[in-house]
């Protein structure tokens, strides 16, 4: 299968490189990455250790694929669809962080977007070289549920490459659910530079998960079936998973990037019907921080 991975940081690097094992990569990047793996191909180090070759361009312009991966932020999802819109994909899989990300690629590509979410753990550690921090799973399918022959076929891909891969028929649960436990460890650890297992402490527990609490209430509002038990045993789950990991919005803090907050209890508060005051509170405090140091 032909792949292009649109997003080359820590993430589409990682699994762009997995497939590369087996299928032929497009990585789409920025410069010193970029030119890095164009030189010298990209090593994966870590849990997983190995050397790949994918191409490699800083120009996503008129590329051409069976497969376009979008892994990049999700504040800069419109900007990914307006340029893969001018290539042919057989189809688009965003794996981003947050939600409404596959109804933002559906309005501007002709093709079939899928939803999807990845737990792999990955760490950019220079340019040409990723870590593996943790072995996860792909889950991807329909982003509003069901089977799909085209969902199969790209799941058959990534299992191919060794990539753990579960082809799912309840997206939207997964990615609501995914939604609950960053929504309550993300701004939690950005705002206190503290690593995922404070979640889990007090005085951080409480707040976290009526964060996730609160958005098991909208998914529900939305015609989501998560319970709010799901919710906060997944949130528990994961963290225990990666209580030593640095969360992606706290990495973001720390090396002065914009957040991904609003994709994520930004989304939560959006589409509230009744008030999420956790939620709207990590907001606020979030985008203080960020307006603070001109992040936005
Ligand atoms: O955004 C992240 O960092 C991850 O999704 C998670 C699950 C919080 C683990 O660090």
């Amino acid at each position: 299968m032909e792949v292009v991975v649109f997003g080359a940081g820590s993430l589409g690097s990682l699994l762009g490189g997995l497939l590369a094992r087996e299928h032929r990569v497009t990585l789409v990047g920025r410069d010193p990455h970029v030119s890095a793996i164009r030189r010298d191909g990209l090593q994966i180090s870590g849990t997983i250790e190995t050397h790949v070759s994918p191409d490699a361009t800083t120009d996503g312009i008129g590329l051409e694929a069976d497969l376009a991966l979008v892994t990049v932020k999700s504040y800069d999802t419109d900007e990914a669809a307006r340029t893969l819109s001018t290539g042919e994909f057989g189809a688009v899989c965003s794996l981003q962080n947050g939600l409404g990300n596959e109804q933002r690629l559906e309005r501007e590509l002709d093709c079939h977007v899928l939803a999807g979410t990845a737990s792999y753990g990955a760490r950019l550690m220079g340019p040409g070289e990723v870590e593996c921090t943790g072995i996860g799973r792909v889950a991807l399918g329909p982003p509003d549920g069901g089977g799909s022959v085209l969902a199969a076929e790209v799941g058959e891909a990534f299992t191919e490459a060794t990539v753990e891969t579960t082809v799912a028929a309840d997206m939207p649960r997964r990615l609501w659910e995914k939604c609950a436990v960053n929504a309550g460890v993300n701004p939690v650890t950005a705002l206190t530079g503290t690593e995922n297992g404070a979640v889990l402490g007090e005085p951080a527990r409480p707040i976290a998960r009526e964060a996730a609490r609160e958005t098991a209430r909208v998914a529900r509002e939305t015609g989501v079936d998560l319970p709010d038990e799901a919710a906060t045993s997944a949130l528990h789950r994961v963290v225990r998973a990666t209580s030593e990991n640095t969360s992606s919005m706290a990495q973001d803090i720390e090396r002065g990037r914009r957040t991904e907050i609003d994709a994520i209890n930004g989304y939560v508060v959006e589409r509230a019907v009744e008030p999420v005051p956790t939620n709207a509170l990590l907001v606020g405090l979030v985008k203080t921080l960020e307006n603070s140091r001109e992040l936005r």
